[in-house]
């Protein structure tokens, strides 16, 4: 027979990660909802088109995208993020702006596997449509900020930079062309290779042999337009208002080839430098038209699930936890009764299981013990025949009768609902 293994770069979830993912999306739920986002759950594929938009000169979009022609002859992809998903949904559906969700869920980039570094990987992330405000960019990157706090992350640095306006970025794609061009020989063949498709994209080389270059060429700090400057001063402002800490990062251009004006990433201190970079995001004016829409701005970002459970592995916060139950019970006359006790007790909210197969008393309890309940609800045959229930407290094995009909509000009282 086949054995069959998960394909390179998906991972099975399993018990208790998978509940530590649930509470991770839990948690991000509340801070956002609390600031006014609704959700929202784009498909996981559609027309390539809408991807495209994201950048036809990144290797997101030219080599890491799930696509294929379904059996109706579309040519579709699976989402390698949300953020065009999102844009394209607002355009469909014209919902009145801002427009603020927040969204969860799997995305397929075809990368090299490796800690961190997945191909069907997950993100938060949140999106406003309709806002020019600066100080929605400083509420944007608080929230994600308030998150990772509620996460009980301490060493999550921020990076923030801006892109300008259309003309301002192409101004300075010129510019680092040029640069780049000038002193094509000392660049790695990978820069080169870049350089011709995107010349932002070298400034995020980490090859010690483009490090001199790179180091050298111009700053888009130098190329903002004045609108563009004042609005990244006014961001800088709102952040230390907020009391939010951040560098500026002149070379922080970012995978995705629609941002205009604001960026920003936030990196874990403690993790190595493979993938530090724990989430991200900033605005992109624009990316609406482009999808067909009016002249929209937007903001948001994306956190990566993974890798933020990684640091919080590091730090030694947001532990996963056991889905533990309630109750146990153990029933040596058959099983009826512990499905009758079982129905009572769930209806109630407690959570209970109980042992299968008619196995022997000694069997159940040491399941009882596994499960971790803090009570276990015994049915023999001279409870049946007196009509109780034995209750054992696990703690300290104390134990005691309860009348049948008593005991749903007896383990009630005993767990404090
Ligand atoms: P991104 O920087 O491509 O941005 O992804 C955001 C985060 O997703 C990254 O910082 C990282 O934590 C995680 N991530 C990305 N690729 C992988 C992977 N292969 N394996 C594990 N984690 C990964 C976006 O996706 C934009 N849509 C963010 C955004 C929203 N910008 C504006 N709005």
């Amino acid at each position: 027979m086949p054995s069959f293994h998960t394909s390179p770069g998906t991972r099975d979830i399993l018990p208790p990660q998978a509940n530590r993912w649930r509470a991770f999306v839990a948690v991000f739920a509340d801070v956002v909802e609390t600031a006014g986002y609704d959700h929202v759950i784009p498909p996981m594929f559609e027309d390539i088109g809408v991807f495209l938009r994201v950048g036809e000169s990144t290797e997101i979009v030219t080599k890491e995208m799930y696509d294929f022609e379904d059996k109706g002859g579309r040519h579709v992809a699976l989402r390698p993020e949300q953020t065009a998903s999102v844009c394209r949904a607002f355009v469909e559906h014209r919902p009145a702006t801002p427009w603020k969700v927040w969204y969860s869920g799997p995305n397929f980039r075809y990368e090299k596997p490796q800690l961190g570094r997945y191909r069907q990987f997950d993100q938060v992330g949140i999106e406003v449509l309709g806002v020019v405000d600066p100080h929605l960019d400083v509420e944007v990157i608080a929230l994600a900020s308030e998150f990772y706090a509620r996460l009980g992350l301490r060493h999550v640095r921020l990076a923030i930079n801006s892109l300008g306006d259309d003309g301002d970025r192409d101004r300075y794609v010129v510019a680092l062309r040029e640069h780049f061009t000038a002193r094509l020989g000392e660049l790695s063949d990978e820069s080169r290779a870049t350089l011709e498709r995107n010349p932002l994209r070298v400034l995020d080389s980490k090859r010690s042999q483009d490090a001199d270059v790179v180091a050298a060429a111009p700053s888009m700090r130098d190329f903002l337009g004045a609108d563009a400057a004042a609005h990244f001063a006014a961001v800088q402002d709102g952040l230390r208002l907020a009391g939010i800490e951040f560098v500026v990062d002149d070379r922080l251009v970012r995978g995705l080839d629609y941002y205009r004006r604001t960026t920003f990433e936030f990196t874990a201190g403690s993790l190595d430098a493979a993938h530090t970079a724990i989430g991200g995001g900033g605005r992109y004016d624009g990316l609406v038209e482009q999808l067909g829409g009016p002249a929209t701005p937007g903001i948001g970002f994306a956190l990566g699930l993974d890798r933020t459970l990684l640091a919080c592995d590091a730090e030694g916060v947001f532990a996963p936890r056991s889905s533990r139950v309630d109750v146990f019970v153990v029933d040596t006359t058959g099983g009826a009764h512990a499905a009758d006790l079982c129905a009572q007790l769930r209806r109630r909210g407690v959570r209970t299981d109980r042992a299968w197969d008619a196995r022997s008393m000694k069997a159940q309890m040491k399941a009882a013990d596994r499960s971790g309940a803090q009570l276990v609800a015994i049915v023999g045959d001279d409870e049946v025949a007196a009509a109780t229930v034995l209750l054992r407290t696990m703690d300290d094995g104390s134990q005691r009768t309860v009348p049948r009909t008593a005991v749903v509000d007896d383990v009630l009282a005993v767990l404090g609902h």
